[in-house]
């Protein structure tokens, strides 16, 4: 894989593939995507667990202005592919019994020491197994001598609000660029400060 990606002094160092037990005991299997042309089952699982985790919001709140939710869904999908194929993005992803169950996207900051978080996702049906939690504390492994990792998301998307205050990350004000204050929450996990 190629190991060159980073635009200042981080470099993806890929771990190699593990195994690990989740909460129920059972084996998951975490390793890179590598294959460029098929983001097929992780398509799946983005669109499930994002459905999920949406499900008691309406359309106004998500600024679905033609309430289409898969074209909504769709277009972070699209954006996605996009950062992968060009490899601005690492994803790692997270398979039991040989099937994506989760995967989450790094992407390294042009100018600071920083690693973003991007499209972490878990299959409904293994939430709270300890698998989000795995994703995300892997970018500290893969990203040698990284200082933050950083996060935003959707006010409104209170699990992974939670989710993110639950692993340790505190409210910040990194990656607001581009989005609405408003609306969007910024997050980071202080590595400096944990070791
Ligand atoms: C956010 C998400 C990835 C969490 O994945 P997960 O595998 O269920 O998370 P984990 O089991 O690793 O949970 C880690 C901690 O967060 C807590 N947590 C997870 N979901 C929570 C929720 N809905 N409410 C409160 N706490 C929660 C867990 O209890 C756990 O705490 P613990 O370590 O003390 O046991 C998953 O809910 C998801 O896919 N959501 C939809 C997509 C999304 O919103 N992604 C984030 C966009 S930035």
């Amino acid at each position: 894989m190629d190991q060159g990606l980073s635009h200042n002094s981080l470099l993806f160092t890929p771990i190699p593939a593990w195994q690990q037990k989740d909460k129920l005991g059972e084996m998951v299997s975490f390793d890179w995507v590598k294959d460029e042309n098929r983001l097929l089952q992780e398509e799946e699982i983005f669109f499930r667990s994002f459905i999920e985790a949406y499900k008691d919001l309406s359309n106004t709140e998500l600024d679905i202005s033609d309430n289409d939710r898969n074209r909504f869904f769709g277009s972070f999908f699209d954006d996605l592919r996009q950062r992968f194929e060009t490899k601005k993005m690492q994803l790692l992803s997270a398979k039991k019994e040989n099937k994506t169950i989760g995967f989450v996207g790094f992407e390294v900051c042009e100018k600071v020491p920083f690693v973003y978080i991007r499209y972490l996702v878990v299959d409904p049906s293994c939430w709270k197994l300890g698998i989000g939690k795995q994703l995300v504390l892997s970018g500290i492994k893969a990203y040698p001598g990284v200082q933050k990792l950083l996060v935003v998301t959707r006010k409104i998307n209170h699990i992974s609000t939670k989710f993110y205050l639950k692993l340790g990350f505190k409210q910040s004000q990194h990656g607001h660029g581009g989005v609405d204050p408003e609306k969007y929450v910024g997050f980071e996990f202080d590595i400096t400060q944990k070791t």
